[in-house]
């Protein structure tokens, strides 16, 4: 049993591991019906509950249907729904839960709720986004990277835009996967200080992108940020939006990724986002491999 909690927590052997078979069941799936079960239905007799208290549709689909696929079972359940939202621990919330289900996939506010579901329950527990990371989306990408590309390590990679969860978890992927990563964005909105060491920072994006094989930006105002700082953040960010312009500066065959939602025309043209570099659709598709793999990694399955 064995939780994900963050890609730099996951040892580098079974981050490839999980990649490795997610691959292959993505393609022993090639032409069926999205609804038929995987060969062997690995996740039968198994119960998931996938926890939301924040939106979703991504994170929400996909392990539901891979779930599914593996012939397992799924409650889902709004935090605001549940006595969780209402007063009671996440201790007694964990302990509770792992009598009856055994696998928990939590999306959640504070990494600090993820860590204490993860300590009491006796059951493996998923990070599917808290406001400081997103390792399954990171998966999903380096997942579509190498479909693509080929082997990831030594591959140039550039964050344009906010110093969000979603780049912190990109930055633990560059340490553990041995590919090189760049943040342009400002100042103010500089990835969290833990991250140093493992990107570099060049301010001008245009500069940042030279060489690069992979291009990747997020929307601008997170489900975390205030609503007030929108106007701030556009301001601040108008600058590092990703464009024909900008991907002309990268390798003429990079790639480009967002991990959606996206406001288009903001962080990225629609022009980039449906152009020829563009592999938004095929991250969103491996968001269900690379879960599914991850489910089967922590119940050792
Ligand atoms: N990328 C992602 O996590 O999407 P959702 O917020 O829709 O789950």
């Amino acid at each position: 049993m064995t939780d994900f909690l963050d890609i730099h927590k996951t040892s580098k052997t079974d981050l490839r591991a999980i990649l490795t078979q997610a691959a292959d069941m993505k393609e022993a799936r090639k032409g069926l019906p999205k609804g038929t079960p995987d060969a062997g239905e690995p996740l039968k007799n198994q119960m998931v509950a996938l926890i939301f208290e924040k939106p979703s549709t991504r994170t929400r689909v996909s392990f539901d249907v891979g779930v599914r696929q593996m012939g397992g079972q799924t409650m889902v359940l709004s935090g605001s729904d549940m006595q969780l939202g209402h007063g009671e621990t996440i201790a007694d919330t964990a302990r509770v839960l792992s009598r009856y289900v055994d696998l928990i996939m939590i999306r959640t506010f504070e990494e600090q709720t993820l860590l204490e579901m993860a300590e009491y329950a006796t059951v493996p527990v998923i990070n599917g986004l808290t406001d400081r990371t997103h390792p399954c989306q990171i998966m999903a990408d380096i997942l579509t990277f190498e479909e693509h590309r080929g082997p990831i390590a030594g591959k140039k990679v550039v964050w344009s835009g906010d110093g969000n969860n979603v780049f912190a978890s990109f930055a633990h992927a560059a340490g553990q996967f041995g590919f090189d990563l760049t943040f342009t964005g400002p100042e103010p909105l500089d990835p969290e200080p833990a991250l140093d060491g493992l990107y570099n920072i060049e301010r001008d994006p245009q500069k940042a992108v030279q060489g690069a094989d992979l291009v990747v930006t997020d929307t601008w105002v997170s489900m975390h940020d205030p609503q007030s700082a929108r106007e701030r953040r556009h301001n601040q960010l108008r600058g590092y939006q990703v464009n024909d312009e900008l991907m002309a500066n990268a390798k003429s065959d990079s790639l480009f990724m967002h991990c959606l939602p996206a406001h288009r025309d903001d962080e990225a043209t629609s022009a980039v986002m449906d152009g020829p570099h563009s592999v938004i659709f095929d991250e969103a598709e491996n968001r269900l491999h690379a879960q599914k793999a991850i489910m089967r990694h922590c119940l050792g399955l």
